[in-house]
């Protein structure tokens, strides 16, 4: 396992490349769809943006680029110190905070919210599909190349009901994630962080304000915009993307399609962008 830091891969040219350490999230398909749903937005400069799971910080540069006044959370220690380090090498002024989901910005409100969140469906401790795979990234890994990198042992997530909304119990498998398994791994249904989401979403969020928000079409589209829609936010799919599976998909195709979220015919998964404003 190298330490070094390296331009993440398979970004595609003349996108911003930023610096991914192993154990942080390598911006990939569910990013650049996320960056690509954030660049039809209209703000005015120094509107106020929220980059919650902020990863390499990729899609806060992003924001912080058009003139917004950003700033990111992460739970993972390695991912704010290389936030950080983007922003600057980016010469962009963010702030990064270390913390669970909306719990560093409580009281505050933002213009746009952008959440990349960890939704890949974890099974249960002790299954085979459970193994992080550790072959190198594949072009449109999407939701998988989290496993790509090294252990990332700082911190832990929290459990219980978070600052921006709860969690429901139950849903983490006893062995939640740690290391680079927590920048993909959603739990049980792929929904623990994407419910605290949002529950969370619009009491951070002023009147007319944004959610931007990117899924697996695995785990419930429909129940995203429910969910948001009792949390306040009126939500609709803006942008859909079919990618192939990953190596971590793939790993997981029989435990997957026995929980009835694949079926044989499958062959790719669809990512979702979802944009959500506040009533
Ligand atoms: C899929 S990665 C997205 C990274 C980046 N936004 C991107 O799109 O490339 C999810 C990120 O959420 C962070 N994360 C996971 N659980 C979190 C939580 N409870 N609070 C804050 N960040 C969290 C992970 O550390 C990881 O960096």
């Amino acid at each position: 396992m190298t330490t070094a830091f390296r331009p993440a891969p398979g970004i595609p040219a003349g996108r911003f490349a930023p610096l991914v350490p192993p154990g942080v999230y390598a911006p990939q398909e569910d990013t650049f769809l996320l960056a690509e749903a954030l660049s039809r937005e209209q703000f005015a400069a120094g509107a106020e943006v929220l980059d919650v799971g902020t990863g390499s910080g990729a899609l806060a540069i992003r924001a912080a680029r058009r003139g917004a006044r950003v700033t990111a959370v992460d739970i993972g220690r390695r991912a704010v110190l290389t936030a950080r380090l983007n922003a600057l090498c980016a010469g962009q002024r963010i702030a990064v905070h270390r913390g669970d989901l909306f719990g560093p910005v409580l009281g505050r409100s933002f213009d746009l919210v952008l959440c990349n969140p960890p939704y890949v469906p974890t099974p249960p401790p002790g299954a085979a599909e459970r193994r992080v795979v550790s072959a190198p990234p594949e072009p449109g890994a999407g939701t998988a190349a989290g496993a790509q990198s090294g252990a990332d042992r700082d911190g832990d997530p929290r459990r219980g009901v978070g600052p921006g909304g709860t969690r429901r119990g139950g849903e983490w498998p006893a062995d939640r994630p740690r290391g680079a398994g927590r920048t993909f791994e959603g739990g049980t249904d792929g929904r623990t962080v994407l419910d605290a989401i949002c529950a969370g979403a619009a009491g951070v969020l002023r009147p007319h304000g944004a959610l931007l928000l990117v899924q697996s079409g695995l785990c419930g589209v429909e129940d995203t915009l429910h969910r948001l829609a009792l949390g306040g936010l009126r939500g609709t799919v803006c942008d859909r993307r079919r990618i192939p599976f990953g190596p971590v998909l793939r790993a997981r195709l029989p435990w997957l399609r026995a929980r009835g979220l694949l079926t044989v015919r499958d062959e790719d998964e669809e990512l979702v962008v979802i944009r959500a404003e506040r009533i």
